[in-house]
């Protein structure tokens, strides 16, 4: 098959060769892969400092063309939507079936690759916050891959969304994504308590954002894209002033892979049925991976970017 690689004499670090095909586990079915979405953290830690040979990619989507041989997951010929540590660049992929999740027959498999990492991170950060309903969220790095699936999903479960962002121009997006409020990411200190934030910038704005946290509240430290530290000022972290209880916990999406592939599952439904948008803001051929990688790290693209596979003859 045809993957691509991580090749650091290669501009972008990446080169697009034959490599031997996945061999599956017992537990893990073959998946013929269409499209991959890239995140934030394959573009700044993954591909500049993976293994030489190796291939690289968490989220992909597909067709089943060989079922787990213990007979778990989907039969072959099922499309799905898969997440996994590696080996998502490339035209087939051994995954477990835990962390796959079928998709609606005929939907737009480039749509569904663009889940796992963000909207999975951003499903399963929401629940850490308890329930929403009625309650105030605030969701930082509001315009990335991550916080456009969290805006929508945190409104989709009934909060009142507050969105922040750094480009003002994004506002009115996120507005129509179902955030009741937009904020600027360095006014986060005069904004009305809330019951929960989603943080995926870290730095100065995280230390602001647990300041706005009202009593009881969380905050789920999830992505660090400012790539600032966090600083917080003496008594930041007393709970006088009447807040009480206040948490901020760290989040890692693989820590606990249990039920993900049904929560795949039903995000892929969501956007099959128009309900969830992906947000794709590029959406090109994977030979172009590298490009679309400096793209979004250079922020230049609004949402997820989506590259599909050209189907080589004879497979
Ligand atoms: N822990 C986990 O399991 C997990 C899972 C998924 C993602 N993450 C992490 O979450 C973070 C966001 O991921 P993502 O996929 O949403 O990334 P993304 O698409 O690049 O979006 C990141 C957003 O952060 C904001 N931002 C503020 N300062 C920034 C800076 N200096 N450089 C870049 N962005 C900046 C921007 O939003 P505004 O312009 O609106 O401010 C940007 O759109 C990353 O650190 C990623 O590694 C962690």
């Amino acid at each position: 098959m045809r993957a691509l690689t991580i090749d650091h004499s290669a501009p972008g670090h990446l080169t697009l060769r034959e490599v031997p095909d996945p061999e599956p586990t017992p537990h893990q079915a073959l998946v013929r892969i269409h499209s991959f979405s890239i995140n934030h953290g394959e573009a700044a830690f993954v591909v500049p400092n993976g293994e030489e040979g190796t291939v690289p990619g968490w989220d992909a989507a597909g067709v089943v063309v060989r079922a787990a041989a213990d007979g778990s997951g989907p039969a072959a010929g099922t499309p799905v939507v898969t997440l996994g540590a590696a080996g998502a660049w490339a035209e087939l992929r051994a995954v477990d079936t835990d962390l796959m999740g079928s998709i609606p027959e005929g939907a737009d498999l480039g749509a569904a690759s663009a889940l796992p990492v963000a909207a999975g991170s951003a499903l399963r950060g929401l629940r850490r916050l308890g329930p929403i309903l009625g309650r105030r969220v605030l969701v930082t790095g509001a315009s990335g891959g991550v916080g456009r699936f969290a805006v929508q999903l945190a409104a989709r479960g009934g909060a009142h969304v507050v969105a922040a962002t750094s480009d003002p121009a994004k506002g009115e997006a996120l507005i129509r994504l179902g955030a009741h409020e937009v904020v600027a990411a360095d006014a986060l200190k005069d904004i009305a308590p809330v019951y929960g934030v989603i943080d995926v910038v870290g730095g100065p704005q995280l230390v602001s954002a647990y300041d706005a946290l009202a009593p009881h509240g969380t905050l789920v430290a999830m992505g660090h894209s400012s790539g600032a530290g966090e600083d917080f000022p003496y008594g930041a972290l007393f709970g006088d002033g009447g807040r009480h209880d206040r948490s901020l916990t760290t989040f890692f999406l693989m820590d606990d892979a249990e039920g993900l592939g049904a929560d795949l599952e039903w995000l892929a439904s969501l956007v099959a049925r128009g309900e969830l948008d992906p947000q794709i803001g590029r959406r090109d051929d994977w030979g172009r991976t590298g490009e679309a990688l400096a793209a979004l790290l250079g922020r230049e693209v609004a949402g997820k970017t989506v590259l599909d596979i050209r189907v080589a003859a004879g497979l």
